[in-house]
C-alpha cells in the first residue's frame, strides 16, 4: 500500500466530496466533520454492511434503535456522572487544554538554553538532543507552566423540557451501549430469545473530548456500531466459561469482519488492555487497532462487561432484570461480551486503506481500492463523445437501468474519457461502462451499431466488450463477488486507456 498521511487524506475526502469541516464557511468547529454526497454513501455502506452480517443473519442477534436523550438516571447507574472522565491540564501562558494522561504522546516546543534558546520541536517522549531536557512545560507554546490534572466529565450537558433548571438537565449519550441494556427485558419479553443472543444497535454519541483531532478519528460528535451480547456465566462451552468462550468468538468474528471488507491482516493487530487500563466495569478488554496515518490506534473495543451494566440498572430503577433459565430453573444475571466499533473511525480505516498511488504510462494515478461493497459509487457510466445524441441518450437509458437495479450509478460527461476513469479512480468507483460509436452505429452512414458496450475494472484496468443485454448479469456478478478475470474470461477483450 502506499501509505498515506492525514493531510493527503483529508484533502482528497474534500476535493471529492467525501468529508468536509462542520461549519466551515464560519470557521470551522476543528471537533466534528460532515458527511458529503460520496462519504454519506462510503459510510452507509459499512453500516449496511455491518448490520447484515452481524444482526440480520445472526440468529442469535436482534436488533435496537434507542433514543439519544435518555432519562437522567441512567447515566448515574451506569457510573457515568461519576466516572466518565478524563485528566485535564491547561496552560498557564496560551491557555490551551491538554489530556494530562496524552502528554507523553505529543511532539513539544523547546527553548534549548544549550543553543541561546533556539526553538526545537521534539518528538513524542524524547529528550532534547542538545540539553538532554525532558518536557515539563507546555507541548503547544514550551513556556507556560501545566496545572496539576482535574478530572472532566466528558458528557455533554443539556436539558429535557422547556426549563433549564437541574430537574430537567440530562446528557447526550456518550455511548449506545446504555440504550440497549436498559432495553434488556423489553427485548428478551418481546422477542422471548434464549441465552446467549446479542442486541445490535447503530447511532450517534457524543462526548465533549479534551483533545479532538486527527480528522475523524476523534471527534465531539460520533457514530458508533455496538452489539451487547448476553450469556449465561453459568454455562460452560468447550471447557471454558460461556462468557470467556464468547469473549474469543467475538475478537474473531470482529477480525473477520474487517478483513472481509478489505482491511489487510498486516495493518490490523489485537491489543490486550493492561489490569490497571481496564474500565471499572471491565473484566477484559481486547481492542482491535488499525494501522491509521496517526500509528497503531483504537478501531474498536471488545469488552467483557461482566454483569455491572445489569445490576446497576435493576439497582438504579428497581426492576429485575435477569434471565430466567428454563432447564436450571433459576434467575441469572446475564454477563455481556460487547464489540463496540466506531463508524468513522471504520471509514477512516477503509479510506486509508484504499488510498493507492501507482505509475501508469509515466502519469500518477491514484486510486481508492474500496471493496465494491462499501464503495460510494458502483458504475459510472460514460460517454465516448458528448456530441453524439445517440450516445448520450444511450449512457442515460443504462445509467437509469442500473441504478433501478439498486447500485448507485452515475453518468459523467465533463472530460475526455481518460480524465473521467482517472476520477472514477479518485473516489474508488470499481467499474465503469463507455458507449460509444460502435455501441449506437452511424445512421447517416447506413451502419448499425453493435450492441455492445466496454466495462473497465478499476483495479486492473482491463477492458472487456459485453452486449448490453449481458450488462446487469455481468454486473450481477461482478458486485456480488465474482472475480474479475473470471468475468473477463466470458467477453472478448478491448485495448486499455
Ligand atoms: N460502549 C463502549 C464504548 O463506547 P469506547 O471504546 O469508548 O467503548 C467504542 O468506544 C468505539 O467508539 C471506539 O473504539 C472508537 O472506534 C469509537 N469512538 C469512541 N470515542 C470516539 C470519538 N471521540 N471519536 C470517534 N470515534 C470514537
Amino acid at each position: 500500500m502506499s501509505a498515506p498521511n492525514m493531510d493527503v487524506l483529508v484533502s482528497l475526502a474534500k476535493r471529492r466530496g467525501f468529508i468536509f469541516q462542520s461549519s466551515e464557511i464560519y470557521g470551522g468547529t476543528g471537533s466534528c466533520w460532515d458527511y458529503g454526497p460520496l462519504g454519506v454513501e462510503l459510510k452507509q455502506n459499512i453500516k449496511r454492511v455491518w448490520w447484515r452480517d452481524f444482526v440480520q443473519e445472526r440468529p442469535d442477534m436482534v436488533g435496537l434503535d434507542a433514543s439519544i436523550l435518555m432519562h437522567a438516571t441512567v447515566w448515574k447507574a451506569s457510573g457515568h456522572v461519576d466516572n466518565f472522565t478524563d485528566p485535564m491540564v491547561d496552560c498557564r501562558e496560551c491557555k490551551r487544554r491538554f489530556r494530562a494522561d496524552q502528554l507523553g504522546d505529543m511532539p513539544w516546543l523547546h527553548f534549548c538554553p544549550a543553543t541561546k534558546g533556539n526553538k526545537f520541536t521534539i518528538p513524542a517522549g524524547e529528550a532534547c538532543g542538545h540539553c538532554n531536557a525532558r518536557r515539563t512545560l507546555c507541548p503547544d507554546c514550551g513556556k507556560g507552566e501545566l496545572t496539576a490534572p482535574r478530572q472532566f466529565n466528558l458528557m455533554f450537558k443539556t436539558f429535557m423540557g422547556p426549563v433549564e433548571e437541574d430537574a430537567a438537565l440530562t446528557y447526550l449519550r456518550p455511548e449506545t451501549a446504555q440504550g440497549i441494556f436498559v432495553n434488556f427485558d423489553n427485548v428478551l419479553q418481546s422477542m422471548r430469545k434464549k441465552l446467549p443472543f446479542g442486541i445490535g444497535q447503530i447511532g450517534k454519541s457524543f462526548r465533549n473530548e479534551i483533545t479532538p483531532g486527527n480528522f475523524i478519528f476523534r471527534t465531539r460528535e460520533f457514530e458508533q456500531m455496538e452489539i451487547e451480547y448476553f450469556v449465561n456465566p453459568g454455562d460452560v462451552v468447550d471447557g471454558r466459561p460461556a462468557d470467556e468462550y464468547w469473549h474469543e468468538r467475538w475478537i474473531a468474528d470482529c477480525m473477520d469482519f474487517f478483513r472481509r471488507y478489505g482491511l489487510q491482516p498486516e495493518n490490523l493487530r489485537l491489543r490486550e488492555h493492561e489490569k490497571d487500563e481496564l474500565a471499572h466495569y471491565a473484566k477484559r478488554t481486547v481492542d482491535v487497532d488499525y494501522r491509521f496515518p496517526i500509528g497503531w490506534s483504537e478501531l474498536m473495543g471488545i469488552a467483557n462487561r461482566t454483569d455491572f451494566d445489569l445490576r446497576q440498572h435493576s439497582k438504579g430503577s428497581g426492576k429485575s432484570l435477569t434471565y430466567f433459565d428454563e432447564e436450571k430453573k433459576e434467575h441469572v444475571v446475564p454477563y455481556v461480551i460487547e464489540p463496540a466499533a466506531g463508524v468513522d473511525r471504520t471509514v477512516l480505516a477503509m479510506l486509508t486503506e484504499a488510498y493507492h498511488v501507482e505509475d501508469v504510462r509515466g502519469e500518477k494515478r491514484v486510486v481508492l481500492r474500496f471493496h465494491p461493497e462499501v464503495a460510494p459509487v458502483k458504475i459510472a457510466v460514460l460517454p465516448l463523445l458528448k456530441k453524439r445524441e445517440e450516445i448520450v441518450s444511450r449512457c442515460w437509458e443504462l445509467r437509469d437501468r442500473l441504478a433501478a437495479r439498486g447500485w448507485v450509478t452515475v453518468y459523467d460527461d465533463t472530460a475526455a474519457i481518460g480524465r473521467l476513469y482517472r476520477r472514477q479512480d479518485e473516489v474508488g468507483t470499481p467499474y465503469c461502462v463507455t458507449v460509444d460509436v460502435q455501441t449506437v452505429g452511424d445512421a447517416e452512414k447506413g451502419e448499425a451499431g453493435d450492441g455492445r458496450v466496454t466495462i473497465r475494472d478499476r483495479d486492473s484496468m482491463g477492458q472487456i466488450r459485453v452486449p448490453i443485454a449481458d450488462l446487469e448479469t455481468a454486473f450481477a456478478d461482478l458486485l456480488g463477488g465474482a472475480a474479475w478475470a473470471a468475468v473477463a474470461a466470458r467477453y472478448p477483450a478491448q485495448a486499455g486507456s
